[in-house]
This record gives structure tokens, C-alpha cells and sequence, in this order.
């Protein structure tokens, strides 16, 4: 078992997390359950899944079959569309735990704000009570714009912890990032090598920094974001992928290479999917 000393991140909540963890999505299954066990033998300790992925009950088996004892792992989950009225809310986050196997999440998110909607007040006002029942240790958005941050924070007088937003040098989401900072609240990055939409880890600016530091071009990605006091949640069954993707802590990154990195921004453009917080609506 690798005994890796992750740099770790202080919340809004006196909570610590490891600043890298483990994303999940496509991540299902028997194979699954081994790649998340590869990951866990890596070093990671903190899981992000969501109801969407449907994948929690391969989390549940991996945390069941892992040797790390359950309190060492941090198990995060997200609140689905469908359940963003406060009852199903509470429901959900309890049938989610079930799912998992778990009596309590680490962390927990809403998944996204759907404003179209417009549950998405009593959907955090839920996670505030289960937070306070004890179903959940550390709570945050995901998604969420700085209109939706202030309503939420008006109306429950409650800030986030964190708030997990799409960000790769293709879409930086930098203004969203010093948003989130303004707040208190800490920015974590999905998609960050661009999950194969695009051609980020093929690019000459970031391979070329990698080469500089003898380092693959997912590791720039990821000391980029640690540089910026983002948590980054990566995804990979490759257990040299996941291995790689921890080993960031011995290098640094200079004010240039950063700025030639931010100015891989492609705005609106750069989206992987086109997802847009306030267009995207899913509704499992
Ligand atoms: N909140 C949200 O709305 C939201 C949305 C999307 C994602 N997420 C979360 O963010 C996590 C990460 O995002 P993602 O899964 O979309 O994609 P990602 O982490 O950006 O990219 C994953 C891809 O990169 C490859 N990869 C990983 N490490 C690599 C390395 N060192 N060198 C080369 N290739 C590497 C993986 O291949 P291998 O597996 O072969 O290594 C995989 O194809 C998700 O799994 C999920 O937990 C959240």
C-alpha cells in the first residue's frame, strides 16, 4: 500500500481534504470495483461518485473489499435533479447511502443548480438538516453559479464548503474560481484532462511544459490546479495513470508557465460538453 503524503485542503467546515481524488465516472462494476481498489492501493482516499453514475453500489463493494479502514476513506456523493424537493431530498441522500453500504457521507453535493427548475434552495436546505441529522459530514454544490451560490447562502445563511465546477486549460472557469474564493468556498475541478472530449493532454503548451520538468502532461494539469488552491478529481483505471496523477508534490510550476497554461482558454467554446449551468438539466 503506498503511503502517500497528499497535500490536503482546509474547508470553510474545519474540515481537511486530500487536494486529488478520485473520480468515477464511467467507472462501474466488477471492473470497476477493481479499478477504484487500484486507486485506493495508489494512494487516493477520497471517492466522488453520484447517483447519476450509477455506480454507488461498485463504491459500497470497494470500500467493503479495500484493507483501508472506512474512516480513513472519504466518500463523496452527489443529490440527482429528480430530487431536489426537500422529502425527496432527504430520501435520496438515505437511499444513497444505502446504496453505498455507508451510514454517513464525507462530503456531499448537489449535482447541479437546474434554476429552471428552481428547487435548488430546498435542495441545499436539505443537505443542511441531513448535515445536522448526521448523514453527512462536509456539504457542497456542484455546478453552481455565483447567482445560485448567493441565493443559497441568503436564504439558508449556509456557505458551501465546495463547489466542484467543470475546469481544464480549455475552460479555465477562472472567474468562477475567484468567485468561489471570494466566498470561502473551494473550488473542485472535474474534467480536468478533458475526460478524451478533447485533445488537452496532446497539447504543445502543456507538453512542452511537461517535458521542462520530466513530467506527463496530466501532472501539469493537476500541479496547475494545486497551484491554485483547487481540488482536482481525476479519473483513470490505469493503475500507472493513477499513480501518476498523485506524484505532482515534488515539482513546481513557475507565474509563466501558469499564465501560459490560463491562456489555453477557449471561453464558452472549451466546454467539453456544452454543458452551461444554467441550459444543462438532468432529471434521473
Ligand atoms: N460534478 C459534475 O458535474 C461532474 C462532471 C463530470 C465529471 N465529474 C467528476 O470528475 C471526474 C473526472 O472527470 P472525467 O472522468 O470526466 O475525466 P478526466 O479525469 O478529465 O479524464 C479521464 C480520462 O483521462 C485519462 N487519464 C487519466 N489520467 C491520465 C494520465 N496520467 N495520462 C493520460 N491519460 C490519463 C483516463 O484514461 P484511463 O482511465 O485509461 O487512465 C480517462 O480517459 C469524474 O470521474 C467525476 O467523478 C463531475
Amino acid at each position: 500500500m503506498e503511503q502517500l503524503n497528499i497535500q490536503s485542503m482546509r474547508l470553510n467546515d474545519e474540515t481537511n481534504l486530500p487536494s486529488i481524488g478520485f473520480g468515477t465516472v464511467k467507472v462501474k462494476g466488477a471492473q470497476g470495483v477493481v479499478s477504484t481498489l487500484t486507486a485506493i492501493e495508489a494512494g487516493y482516499r477520497l471517492i466522488d461518485t453520484s447517483t447519476n453514475y450509477n455506480n454507488e453500489g461498485m463504491v459500497g463493494e470497494a470500500v467493503r473489499r479495500s484493507s483501508v479502514p472506512r474512516e480513513e476513506l472519504l466518500v463523496s456523493s452527489k443529490l440527482p435533479g429528480a430530487s431536489h424537493d426537500y422529502e425527496r431530498a432527504i430520501l435520496m441522500i438515505q437511499e444513497s447511502l444505502y446504496r453505498i453500504g455507508i451510514d454517513y457521507f464525507d462530503k456531499y453535493l448537489i449535482h447541479w443548480p437546474l434554476p429552471k427548475q428552481d428547487q435548488y434552495v430546498e435542495a441545499w436546505q436539505a443537505l443542511v438538516d441531513a448535515q445536522k441529522f448526521g448523514l453527512i459530514k462536509t456539504i457542497g454544490v456542484s455546478n453552481f453559479l455565483p447567482e445560485h451560490l448567493e441565493r443559497i447562502i441568503e436564504e439558508t445563511g449556509v456557505t458551501p464548503a465546495t463547489n466542484q465546477i467543470e475546469r481544464h486549460p480549455y475552460f479555465n472557469n477562472n472567474e468562477l474560481v475567484e468567485y468561489n474564493k471570494s466566498r470561502g468556498i473551494v473550488t473542485e475541478a472535474w474534467s480536468p484532462l478533458g475526460r478524451e472530449l478533447n485533445d488537452v493532454l496532446e497539447n504543445e503548451t502543456i507538453v512542452s511544459i511537461a517535458k521542462k520538468y520530466n513530467k506527463q502532461p496530466a501532472q501539469i494539469i493537476i500541479r496547475w490546479n494545486l497551484q491554485n488552491d483547487i481540488l482536482t478529481v481525476v479519473k483513470s483505471s490505469n493503475y500507472a495513470h493513477q499513480k501518476a496523477n498523485l506524484d505532482v508534490f515534488d515539482f513546481e510550476l513557475t507565474e509563466e508557465d501558469l499564465r501560459q497554461i490560463d491562456s489555453l482558454d477557449k471561453g464558452e467554446a472549451g466546454r467539453v460538453e456544452g454543458q452551461h449551468p444554467n441550459e444543462y438539466e438532468e432529471f434521473d
